[in-house]
């Protein structure tokens, strides 16, 4: 039986951190045997908030250290595909379809959006970002994907490209599998905010190198109350046990630093300088692999062209069903037709 199919990526806006790992990026490597995956590295998205030139131009840098974050995290290029969104005909066409399924009430009521408008501070919402989750909802169907492995930030979003394979396959037949969320956990930052974010510049990169991870692990955020070491810390919510929870492996270590954490009888320097090792221990074979493919000339351009190949002929075959689907008026002439009629002449509508 043909593998089922995960569809999911990144706008190109900058490296990628420990709170995407969390995320989005673990399930998606553990998930990569399991199912034939399009991982989209979406640009089009960055012009929903960004729309200048000199933005569209960052892209370019930053696909390019994106396809490496995914490499040095495991992702195998040979089995998996990983295109360019705005190289794929197809996205523009099936957005401008399902753009007729979604209601504009419904997505102003996707929360995403108007953070979004008030982050990039625009006064007033393009067209373009109210659309976002439609544009969204085009990259999952293209490739008829099963499960979406995004960010609970991107929950809404899915739940959007749900509501647009079925009310599509409710008109037209049934071309569209309804996609399955699958969302990661939250990590919090590095300073105690509830999530980690670039822009609030509290995050651990995949790149970031042992001397940074160990600068900042250093001035991570801890219990407030524990002025001293040797009075009782508080363990739950303390982003330095959350991380440790989250990065070592080594249980046996984290349960002792928490026992002794909560009577007072470790340090946050001690406690934080394990949680450096074993970041530092996770990211180094990151590193190395990362390292590894750098060092290939061609190679990110290589991938992303069959990447770009591979998803344009996928997007042709979905689109070709679509419009049987909808019945889509495509003029032709015969002799372009299979052989049947081949002697008559003029247009035929199919
Ligand atoms: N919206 C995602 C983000 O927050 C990027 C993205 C674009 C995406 N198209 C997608 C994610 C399709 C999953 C599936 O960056």
């Amino acid at each position: 039986m043909a593998k089922k199919r995960i569809l999911t990526g990144d706008r190109p806006t900058g490296r990628l951190h420990l709170g995407h790992y969390v995320g989005t990026l673990a399930n998606r490597v553990r998930l990569q045997d399991e199912y034939e995956c399009f991982f989209i590295i979406a640009d089009l998205h960055v012009l929903t908030t960004r729309p200048e030139k000199e933005h569209l131009l960052e892209t370019h840098h930053n696909a390019r250290q994106i396809v490496l974050d995914y490499l040095s995290l495991g992702i195998d290029p040979d089995k998996s595909t990983i295109f360019i969104q705005s190289a794929i005909p197809g996205t523009y066409e099936l957005n401008l379809i399902l753009e007729m399924l979604i209601s504009v009430p419904r997505l102003e009521r996707v929360p995403s959006i108007k953070e979004m408008a008030r982050d990039a501070r625009l006064e007033t919402l393009p067209f373009g970002l109210l659309g976002y989750p439609v544009l969204q909802a085009a990259d999952i169907l293209l490739p008829r994907a099963h499960l979406v492995p995004v960010a609970k930030d991107n929950e809404a979003h899915v739940e959007v490209a749900r509501e647009a394979a079925r009310r599509f396959n409710r008109l037209y037949g049934q071309v569209f599998p309804e996609p399955q969320g699958l969302i990661g956990d939250v990590l919090v930052g590095t300073d105690g905010q509830a999530k980690a974010s670039k822009s609030l510049d509290n995050v651990i990169y995949l790149t970031d190198d042992a001397a940074t991870v160990e600068r900042k692990v250093r001035g991570m955020y801890t219990d407030p109350q524990r002025v001293r070491a040797d009075i009782p810390g508080q363990v739950e919510d303390n982003p330095v046990f959350i991380y440790h929870d989250a990065f070592n492996p080594d249980s046996a270590e984290v349960e002792d630093l928490k026992a002794r954490y909560r009577r007072g009888k470790v340090g946050d320097v001690q406690v934080k300088k394990k949680l450096a090792h074993a970041i530092n221990a996770f990211l180094e074979p990151v590193r190395e692999r990362r390292a590894h493919y750098e060092a290939q000339p061609g190679l990110i351009e290589e991938i992303l062209y069959s990447g770009n190949r591979r998803m344009r002929r996928e997007a042709e075959e979905t689109m070709r069903l679509v419009r049987k689907a909808m019945g889509l008026m495509r003029v032709e002439t015969h002799f372009s037709l299979p052989a049947q009629n081949a002697y008559s002449p003029g247009l035929v509508y199919c």
